[in-house]
């Protein structure tokens, strides 16, 4: 699709095709919901937005798969960690509180008559939560810890022993903390009958269970990353030097 017919497209239809398209039609405030037959450049004149740079924002989210494969067993440390932060961590960060929007208005909007989806809204906000002061643990406390492993086992050199004692500490924690927020997921799914929108759902709800699959995915790499390859190397790596 060339950006000329990007820009003819009804913003509803856009959004439907590719969820991801919601949220840069959410930052220039297009309404794809009720307004969603207007096509992106009635849209954009309609809301006084940059019509170039709406399609340039679009252009960019659609060019990108929505999966990937990688082999990062084959990673240093440094680099998982790095890719862990910038990739995983900016990712939660970004689309947590977008989430929390989203299905808050499908709760208010459609809760009365569908009461799992005020429930579905109360998992998300604590996840949210919960899951700000585990990647805060991460980012100040366990991952530089493991930074300074990396170096002192290149240098063979010790390190001071740290105030919480092991690796094994922060780690054991971590993990049960990502067992937390599957565990929410898990509800979430069970909640919305595996996150399959009803017949009758307007397109803010078919976006809500759209968005919290793609959380989901991205999250079980996230937690895959961390469990199965950076902790192990950590618990090695500790022993090796401390
Ligand atoms: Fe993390
Ligand atoms: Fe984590």
């Amino acid at each position: 699709m060339d950006s000329i017919q990007l820009q003819k497209k009804p913003i509803g239809e856009l959004v439907r095709e590719d969820y991801r398209t919601a949220e840069v039609l959410s930052r220039w405030k297009l309404d794809y919901c009720c307004g969603g037959k207007r096509n992106l450049e009635d849209a954009c004149s309609r809301e006084g937005a940059d019509l170039v740079e709406v399609t340039k924002a679009l252009e960019e989210v659609l060019a990108h798969p929505v999966g990937r494969s990688m082999d990062y067993n084959s990673w240093a440390t440094p680099f998982l960690i790095d890719h862990i932060e910038q990739v995983h961590h900016q990712y939660v960060k970004k689309s947590l509180p977008v989430l929390v929007t989203t299905a808050q208005k499908v709760a208010l909007r459609h809760g009365k008559e569908y009461p799992y989806l005020e429930t579905v809204f109360f998992e998300v906000k604590a996840l949210s939560q919960e899951l700000e002061s585990h990647l805060a643990k991460e980012e100040n406390i366990l991952f530089p810890y493991i930074r300074q492993l990396v170096i002192a086992h290149a240098k063979g050199q010790n390190v001071l022993k740290p105030p919480f004692g092991t690796v094994n500490n922060p780690i054991s924690m971590m993990e049960s903390e990502h067992t937390d927020a599957g565990d929410s997921l898990s509800h979430i799914r069970t909640l919305t009958g595996d996150l399959v929108p009803p017949e009758a759902a307007c397109t803010s709800w078919r976006v809500l269970y759209a968005q919290l699959l793609e959380f989901e995915a991205d999250l079980h790499t996230h937690i895959h990353l961390e469990n199965n390859l950076l902790f192990p190397r950590a618990i090695q790596l500790e022993k090796e030097v401390v």
